[in-house]
Formats: structure tokens, sequence, C-alpha cells
């Protein structure tokens, strides 16, 4: 019987080396990616379905208790919020993801969102295409101060091409990897303060409910007025309610989001019509070399475990107990 991976990503398999490193194990691969359904079009699959690589739509209870063959629940990505591990526990199917993989793209674009936020990009070329002619003052960020919350793969890479760009960087996290901050020049400090002192603030927690508004607006209240705040982790960490008020009272200066508690999100929020933020899709991790290196580590995952190997990285080993 051909090997049936099902995917709920729209991109993975699809660059690099995974075409054929899936064509040549004569795997068998659906893609059911749509945003305007729950399952995104998983169900007519599932009772066959061997493998199920997730994106941002989830893997609730319901699909895997119905998945009678599901061998394995492989997260495209990092953040697993969206998955019912304790479900997939139940029926000992292993659940991995791939950490750190898409770091590296996740950051450059919280950088380019800086740049952006700094430069007022997003704004101009808004205003340039409705016909006005307006320059904008901005500023720069070398010799600015930016706060990474959550000092995980993707804080640490952003703060090392943040430093090369002149600028200083703090940190908290509920762990603080205090070695690396300090052969890193980087401050590990409270929450309170990073908000305090920091020009950009930079959200890199994962999701899920300890997480979710974990900057509301007495948080916001905190940042100075010309600060900056990003979101490129989970929708549910920031309380767009409190940064659309935040903006408008001017209390802080702008932001930069790629994550919405529910994508697409409802345009009729007063966010969408701040002047000051500059949003993207989700699109954190899309690069064509995250994709092929997530990708490769998920399909690599496949074959061990279709092998009988255990491969590292499983987040509930007590399965094989
Ligand atoms: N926008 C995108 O496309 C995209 C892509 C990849 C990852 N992400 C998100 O980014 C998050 C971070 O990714 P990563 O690879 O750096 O993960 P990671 O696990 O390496 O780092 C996350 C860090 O956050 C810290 N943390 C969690 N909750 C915290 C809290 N309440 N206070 C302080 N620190 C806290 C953890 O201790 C950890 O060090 C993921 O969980 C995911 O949600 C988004």
């Amino acid at each position: 019987m051909t090997t049936l991976l099902v995917t709920t990503s729209p991109v993975f398999g699809s660059v690099g080396r995974l075409p054929q490193f899936i064509a040549d194990h004569g795997w068998e691969l659906v893609r059911c990616a749509d945003p305007k359904l729950p399952d995104g079009g998983m169900g007519e699959y599932v009772e066959r379905m061997d493998f199920l690589v997730v994106g941002l739509i989830a893997a609730t209870a319901d699909i895997i208790n119905k998945a009678k063959h599901l061998k394995a629940i492989l997260k495209h990505g990092v953040g697993v919020d969206n998955i019912d591990i304790p479900a997939a526990t139940a029926r000992k199917i292993p659940v991995l993801n791939s950490p750190g993989a898409n770091a590296n793209a996740v950051a450059e674009l919280a950088l380019g969102s800086m740049i952006s936020l700094a430069r007022h990009i997003p704004m101009s070329h808004k205003t340039l295409l409705e016909g006005t002619w307006k320059r904008e003052m901005g500023s720069e960020i070398e010799g600015k101060t930016l706060g990474i919350v959550g000092f995980g793969n993707i804080g640490k890479l952003l703060a090392k091409k943040a430093q090369l760009l002149g600028m200083a960087v703090l940190a908290c996290d509920l762990f603080p990897d205090k070695a690396y901050a300090a052969a890193h020049n980087v401050e590990i400090v409270s929450m309170d303060d990073l908000l305090r002192c920091s020009d950009y603030v930079s959200l890199h927690i994962f999701g899920g409910k300890e997480n979710t508004n974990f900057i509301n607006a007495e948080k916001l209240a905190l940042m100075k007025p010309a600060a900056c705040i990003m979101n490129l982790a989970r929708g549910e960490i920031l309380d767009l309610d409190a940064l659309a008020a935040a903006l408008d009272k001017g209390a802080i200066r702008g932001a930069a989001i790629d994550a919405y508690v529910v994508e697409p999100p409802d345009f009729a929020h007063p966010i969408f019509s701040s002047p000051n933020v500059m949003f993207t899709p989700h699109t954190g991790g899309d690069t064509s070399e995250s994709v092929e290196r997530v990708g490769m580590i998920n399909v690599t995952d496949i074959e061990s475990l279709l092998a009988g190997k255990r491969p590292p990285r499983i987040l509930n080993p007590e399965i094989y107990a």
C-alpha cells in the first residue's frame, strides 16, 4: 500500500529536494490547506492517512481519533499549539516538530519589519501609490535598543543580526540562557524593564493558553511613546484591541504583525485602520530555504519511523514507555 502523507501546510514538499525525495520514496502527498475549511479539507483522507504534516490548520482530537492508520504527526515548523498532543499520546502516536529550522527566516523578517517601521517603508509605498508625494522623516536603528521577548532559537538569531547593525539587545525569557547571553553581549532583564527601555520590542515566545494576551494594555503602557512592537510569533500573545487603543492615543509609535488569532483575520478590526502598522500574512517562516530545511527534517523523520527507528525530538516520548 502506498504511504499517504497529508499536509495542512500550503508549502510542505514543494521546494528544493523535497518533491524528488517524496517521489523517490513512492509516497503519495495530498495537500489539505484550504483556510476556508476548518480541517483544510482533510476529511476525505483522514481514514487512510499514514502521516500528518501540520501547517497552521489544527490537528484536533477529532481528526487524530478518526485517523486509524496514523503513524505520526509532524509539525512543519516549531509551534505545536495547534496539535492536540494529549489526544495523540492517548493513541500512542508520536508528535515531532523541527525546532530551529525556520528560525533564520523569522529573524530576517523581524529585522526587515524593524527597518520598515523605522523608515516608514510600507506607509510610504501606500501613499505614493495613492498619488501622494510625501517624504517621511525616519530614524536609524543603529544605536537603538531592541528588546527580545523569548530568547530561544529565533530570539538568539535576531539578537546576533541586530547587533551587527549596531543595536543594543535586551532579552527576557522564562528560562533565560544566561551563559549564551553573557557570551553574546545580550543583557537579560525583566519583562517590564525590557518594555520600558526598548525602542523596538520583538515577541518570540510560543502561543497557547499560558501566553494568551501576554502583552495587554498594562504592558503596552510601559513602552516608550516612540517605540514599536513586533509580533511574529502567535496572534493570541498580543491583545489587538489594546494595541489599536495604544496606537490611537500615541502611547506607542508603531507595530508589525505577522500572526493573528484567526487566519485570515477579521479585517474590520480597528487595528487594520491604524496608520503605523505593517501587516504580513504569517509569512515569517516562508522562505524557500526555510521551507526546504523544515520539510527535509519532516521527511527524514517519516523515513526513520517507517524503518522502525525512533527519531530524535519526539515531543511525547512517554508513548514508548
Ligand atoms: N511567524 C512565523 O511564521 C513563525 C515561524 C516560526 C515560529 N513562530 C513562532 O515563534 C515562536 C518562537 O520560536 P522559536 O523557534 O524561537 O522557539 P523556541 O522554543 O526556541 O523559543 C521560545 C522561547 O520563548 C520562551 N517563552 C515562552 N513563554 C514565555 C513567557 N511567557 N515569557 C518569557 N519567555 C517565554 C521559552 O522559554 C523559549 O526560550 C514559536 O513558538 C512560534 O509560535 C512563528
